[in-house]
């Protein structure tokens, strides 16, 4: 895929440069939008040419579906196919950080490449107001994988975006760090019951109270689907990482938790959450893998982190950083 450099235009995520980046996408341009998970690499879900923009500049495989982002479940309607569980999570959790994938409904104008060819598409409703605004003012769905090169760690604030993608974006809206800090929880409704594709920022817990019954158990007896993008590496920061760390070896940094590797001599230590707390530790997570990165760290020590809660998500996102490179 031939990839067009461009002028990046880097601007606070104000009425008026929300307006010209809608634009933009409009004309089949690429714009990096906040929302409350990560920062997304948005283009016209509806345009084959726009979405395969955004594999070039994230030189993501085609292979690997996007989501499509829209502002509501009537917007959704148009794209998936909602039975009672979906609807069910939809109610209780957009706009959020929840996708639901679902069989595609005949109506849906959501390019072909975006799904990468499945009879399936994955939508979304982000809550956060700059990525609302945008998707009302482009008028159409906009596929927004996050805005960092393929198999790298996901961006939290515009300087991330703009360290991975400048000259391959026509816009960066700049919001701020991202509330929640990982992905959204990817939850498929295909068949007699949902399966969790990918732990995200809702809890597993919130998922199964929504749905009044253990969501593991149920699809116990199927073969779970995988997301295809969640590839063994992926979320890799260039430095090597080691898990479950209990202490920590002079020629490593430390990525700590609840304090838990304090008082080692280090070249660096930089602390998820030093109360423990895993919503904080979440929202810190992929920056401070970058900043680790940018202290020029070899390899870095990994505090163990709690299982529940948010904490799926984050022990899931630190395996994939973990995981032998392709
Ligand atoms: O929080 C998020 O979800 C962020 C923000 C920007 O919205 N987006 C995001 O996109 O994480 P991305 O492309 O990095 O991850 C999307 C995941 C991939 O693992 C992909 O394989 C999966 O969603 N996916 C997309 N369509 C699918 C489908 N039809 N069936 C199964 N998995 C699908
Ligand atoms: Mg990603």
């Amino acid at each position: 895929m031939a990839l067009d450099l461009k002028m990046t235009r880097l601007k606070k995520a104000s009425p008026a440069a929300i307006a010209d980046a809608a634009r933009c996408l409009r004309l089949g341009g690429l714009v990096a939008m906040p929302t409350e998970t990560v920062y997304g690499l948005a283009a016209d879900a509806t345009s084959d040419k726009a979405v395969a923009a955004v594999y070039a500049a994230k030189e993501r495989p085609a292979i690997n579906p996007l989501i499509a982002h829209v502002l509501d479940i009537e917007a959704a309607r148009e794209h998936g196919l909602f039975g009672p569980e979906a609807e069910t999570l939809a109610r209780a959790f957009w706009p959020g950080p929840l996708t639901l994938v679902l069989p595609v409904a005949p109506t849906s104008r959501i390019s072909l490449l975006a799904r990468a060819g499945l009879d399936t598409v994955a939508v979304r409703s982000p809550s956060h107001e700059a990525a609302r605004a945008l998707i009302e003012a482009a008028g159409v769905p906009l596929a927004a994988p996050s805005a960092n090169r393929s198999g790298a760690v996901s961006p939290t604030t515009a300087a991330h975006v703009a360290a991975d993608l400048t000259d391959r974006v026509d816009w960066i809206l700049d919001a701020g760090p991202c509330r929640h800090g990982v992905e959204s929880t990817i939850v498929a409704c295909l068949g007699d019951w949902p399966q969790l594709l990918r732990p995200g920022a809702i809890t597993r817990e919130a998922i199964e109270s929504a749905l009044g019954a253990p969501i593991d158990a149920m699809s116990a007896a199927r073969t779970a689907p995988n997301a295809p993008g969640q590839l063994p590496s992926h979320y890799a920061p260039k430095a090597e990482l080691r898990l479950g760390a209990a202490s920590v070896s002079p020629d490593e940094a430390a990525l700590d938790f609840g304090g838990a590797l304090r008082g080692a001599r280090l070249s660096a230590r930089l602390d998820l959450s030093p109360s423990g707390d895993l919503v904080e530790a979440a929202a810190h997570l992929f920056s401070y893998l970058r900043a680790l990165d940018a202290a020029g760290a070899e390899r870095i020590a990994v505090a163990p982190i709690p299982a529940h809660g948010l904490g799926a998500a984050i022990n899931d996102r630190l395996r994939r950083a973990a995981a032998p490179r392709g």
